[in-house]
């Protein structure tokens, strides 16, 4: 695992947009996955920017809450639409986002993990990284062997999260997300991760051990991940 030491929030932003860019001039019709949450805004806000190339590039989210409807402010859907998705030449049939409206999630689910090996698999997965080493929502102590499935929110994550909403009874208690499995087998893999608040997870990730009580750690079995991680999240 490699850890590229950032300053600040702009300069890990930066970073990390040369870094998807980088893949996306490598290789114009790669496949990336992406990320939501708070850390990867400046992201998408560089690479806009940038003015990189989208045509030919196919996205496929990490996760989505589960229910949620498109159009509530708070699905993911709606948070890729507003900072990259509507701001970039990505062609709409090459956009994937877990669907939160539908009524079988299961089949949903299924579906999407069919669709990743249908594409070739991921070149490049984008990670943030939860308090309590989520990553999508690969929730402490769950299998470290799954693929894309619906699961159950921890208090954690829920309290963590309903800072974007009007109160913690609208967060949703459950999500679709990509599984440990699915994200392993991306290619490379990056990892962001900014504050304080990671400082935990974070270190935990330097000491190279695999912990199920903090996902994240499951990388340190992956031979492609660099984490760009600002100082206040490498300070503990
Ligand atoms: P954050 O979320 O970027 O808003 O901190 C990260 C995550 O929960 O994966």
């Amino acid at each position: 695992m490699r850890f590229i030491v950032c300053e600040n929030y702009d300069e890990l932003s930066q970073k990390a947009a040369e870094f998807v860019s980088a893949q996306i001039i490598l290789k114009p019709d790669c496949n990336l996955g992406l990320a939501t949450g708070s850390t990867p805004i400046g992201m998408y806000q560089k690479l806009v920017d940038m003015n990189i190339d989208f045509s030919n590039v196919t996205t496929f989210n990490l996760d989505e809450y589960y229910p949620i409807a498109r159009s509530n402010n708070q699905s993911y859907h709606y948070f890729m639409t507003e900072h990259l998705y509507s701001k970039v030449n990505l062609k709409p049939e090459n956009i994937f986002i877990p669907n939160g409206e539908t009524d079988t999630p299961t089949e949903e689910c299924k579906q999407y993990e069919k669709s990743i090996a249908e594409h070739g698999g991921l070149d490049l997965q984008v990670l943030g990284i939860g308090q309590n080493g989520h990553i999508g929502f690969n929730e402490p102590s769950e299998a470290l062997n799954s693929f894309t499935h619906i699961t159950q929110l921890t208090q954690n994550t829920i309290e963590a999260n309903s800072r974007f909403f009007k109160n913690i009874d609208e967060v949703p208690t459950q999500a679709l997300t990509m599984g440990i499995a699915t994200i392993m087998r991306a290619k490379r893999i990056l990892l962001l991760a900014s504050g304080k608040e990671k400082a935990r997870v974070v270190h935990a990730l330097q000491g190279n051990m695999i912990d199920p009580e903090i996902p994240a750690t499951i990388l340190a079995a992956h031979n492609d991940v660099t984490v760009i991680a600002d100082k206040a999240a490498l300070d503990t």
